[in-house]
């Protein structure tokens, strides 16, 4: 079986046998579960998140977002290669480095 970019996806993400459902500023997605957020990024953007000055290694802080986990829960500022993403999480904000990578996902203008 052929792949994206040549690429072998096995590897990358952690075996998962559903989708959870999250949000990005707003706009709804559904992601592997059980793997951290920012694969779950590269899950949405493949063609840009590998290109994206990140580290993966909760060194460069260019992956950090804020999230809550619903309307009235307390908001969190994570660092997405290291948060695992959660069924009904709410990505809140976003930094100019992570919306440049998930430009083709047309998320909408803070
Ligand atoms: S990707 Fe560098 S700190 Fe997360």
């Amino acid at each position: 079986m052929s792949t994206p970019h040549g690429t072998n996806p096995g590897p990358l993400y952690k075996p998962f046998e559903k989708l959870v459902k999250i949000s990005i500023v707003g706009k709804e997605f559904e992601v592997p579960e059980g793997n951290i957020m920012l694969r779950a990024f590269q899950y949405l953007a493949p063609e840009n998140v590998p290109y994206g000055r990140f580290c993966w290694n909760e060194e460069c802080q260019y992956c950090r977002i804020t999230y809550d986990m619903g309307e009235g829960s307390a908001p969190h500022v994570a660092l997405s290669c290291k948060l695992t993403v959660k069924d009904g999480m709410r990505v809140t904000e976003i930094n100019q480095e992570i919306r440049y990578c998930l430009r083709t996902l047309d998320l909408p203008r803070p």
